[in-house]
């Protein structure tokens, strides 16, 4: 369902946030699954803040192109995400984890989700972060 209280991302700046995302997969650190996957997040304010997922021989500490962009956004000083771009190479386009769906939920509860398969990135499907998520846990979070 269409937000009207929230800018809409037009479709040039939709082209070049998903463009920024395939560009960050090519960096994504993913030696053991193979899975490349790059992530990139457009401020309000237009700027663009791109990473890619890195693993670890010890699995679990892998992670997530999503999380390695928003810290790196958050560390920054970035804050009032409009949309986030999560690109790899899936036939339906990769599906951010339920980690970084909390996280988008604490940090980036107003931006749309664009999802594609690197190989098609005009084809997009939105998402909400709610419809990611409902039913959040934001307990504890300040003023
Ligand atoms: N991965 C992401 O970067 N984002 C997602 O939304 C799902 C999974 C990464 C983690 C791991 O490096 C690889 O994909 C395989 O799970």
């Amino acid at each position: 369902m269409a937000n009207k209280t929230k800018p809409v991302i037009s479709a040039s700046a939709l082209s070049r946030l998903m463009n920024a995302a395939a560009q960050a997969r090519e960096r994504a650190v993913a030696p053991y699954s193979k899975f490349k996957v790059g992530a990139a997040f457009l401020t309000r304010k237009g700027e663009i803040i791109t990473g890619a997922n890195v693993e670890s021989a010890s699995y679990g500490l892998t992670c997530c192109a999503e999380r390695v962009a928003l810290f790196t956004a958050l560390t920054a000083g970035k804050r009032d995400f409009t949309a986030v771009a999560v690109v790899a190479r899936a036939a339906d386009g990769p599906m951010p984890c339920g980690a970084c769906r909390q996280l988008l939920a604490e940090y980036a509860s107003d931006a749309k989700v664009y999802v594609a398969d690197c190989r098609r990135l005009k084809a997009v499907k939105e998402f909400s972060v709610g419809e990611l998520l409902p039913g959040a846990f934001l307990d504890f979070r300040p003023g």
